[in-house]
């Protein structure tokens, strides 16, 4: 009777277990475009039993990608390209699904490997966010965004969910967090403007809404929409859990179905406690006070942990992430662990059984 291997319905959506593989950067697209190593990297982890398999945060408009080597889902290439990858996904039994994102202020930088950080004056480009406040030392001033280019950002969003659909994707994540564009005009430590997009909490958090409402528009009843959020600034002055449960129950009105729950990123000087289920409080609190689906992410890596946490009711689903990285098949090992028979991929079933030859 395990909790971790129950299936998870979402609207028209059934998940086969409740272990989600979270977003994770490549910085191995070109132009946006996904390429074989994405067929292979979340190919893989289909194959490895998890319920859900998210695309990396995938940018809306070129200026919204963290790298130039990042994901993107901007045009009918885009659509063409994620195809064959969303069909394989779901022909291993898992939900595909894809992160739409705008880095704001974060954007114009490195791939880790090149070194992070700004890319080299010239090569960048220019930087969107809330108010014209540099995400740290070195990073360029971005620009305070007008309303007209708010206006063009959200629109982005709106076709790039509609591409998402064309693709294939059956679920759309919304990243709401980590200090991109969207956490920025949350936040008061990002968001200084004066107009009716920052000041109180309403007005900070009123383009998010307005994202969140305008993609919903377009993206299927029967279809799941997700929300990442950073439950917390982990900094003096910043964003708050209360504030998450503030912001989780307007979400839930403007229907969405799971608030996905980590932490951080809007400021380097944070100060963040990070160590096994660190941010689990926060899924719990927002569950409970908000009464929405949530899911837990960070520093999850046992299948023993996970269970637990999902059996006292502190999250619905799990979001793993680098420890799938360690362990394309850790869905596999995790039900073999918890003694749970699931299917395993029929071309790899004379492995399943450590100790029989057949
Ligand atoms: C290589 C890498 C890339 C990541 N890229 C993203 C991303 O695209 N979007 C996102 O919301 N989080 C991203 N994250 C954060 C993870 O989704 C996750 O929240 C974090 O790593 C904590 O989970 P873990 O302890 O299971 O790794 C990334 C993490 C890693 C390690």
């Amino acid at each position: 009777m395990s909790k971790l291997f129950e299936s998870f319905s979402l609207r028209n959506v059934t998940f086969r277990n409740r272990a989600f593989v979270s977003p994770m950067c490549q910085y191995s697209s070109k132009e946006g475009l996904p390429t074989d190593w994405h067929m292979v990297h979340l190919g893989s982890r289909a194959v490895g039993g998890f319920g859900l398999v998210m695309v990396e945060a995938s940018a809306v408009s070129p200026e919204g990608r963290i790298s130039p080597d990042d994901s993107g889902i901007w045009s009918p290439a885009h659509v063409d390209a994620f195809r064959p990858i969303t069909r394989f996904i779901a022909e291993q039994g898992a939900i595909p699904a894809i992160q739409l994102a705008h880095a704001g202020r974060k954007a114009s930088t490195a791939a880790p490997w090149l070194g992070g950080g700004p890319v080299d004056p010239g090569k960048g480009w220019l930087t969107l966010a809330p108010s014209a406040l540099a995400f740290d030392k070195g990073y360029p001033e971005p620009q305070a965004m007008t309303e007209v280019q708010i206006k063009e950002v959200k629109e982005a969003f709106v076709q790039a969910a509609r591409y998402s659909l064309e693709a294939g994707f059956k679920v759309i994540e919304i990243h709401m967090a980590h200090g991109y564009l969207l956490h920025e005009f949350l936040s008061p430590l990002s968001n200084h403007r004066g107009d009716g997009y920052g000041g109180s909490f309403e007005h900070r958090i009123r383009f998010p809404l307005e994202v969140v409402r305008a993609v919903r528009a377009v993206w299927p009843d029967d279809l799941p929409l997700l929300v990442r959020i950073s439950a917390t600034d982990w900094a003096e002055g910043g964003w708050s859990g209360d504030d998450s449960v503030q912001l989780a129950r307007r979400l839930k009105t403007l229907e969405v179905d799971l608030v996905d729950c980590s932490t951080g990123g809007l400021v380097p000087y944070a100060k963040i406690p990070a160590g096994p289920g660190f941010q689990v409080p926060f899924s719990a609190k927002i569950r409970h006070e908000a009464g929405v689906a949530t899911g837990a992410v960070g520093f999850i890596t046992e299948a023993g942990h996970a269970e637990a946490l999902l059996s006292t009711g502190e999250a619905d689903v799990v979001f793993l992430a680098r420890e799938t990285l360690r362990d394309p098949y850790w869905a596999l090992h995790a039900a073999q662990e918890l003694e749970v028979d699931v299917p395993w991929p029929k071309q790899y079933e004379r492995a399943r059984r450590r100790h029989s030859w057949r």
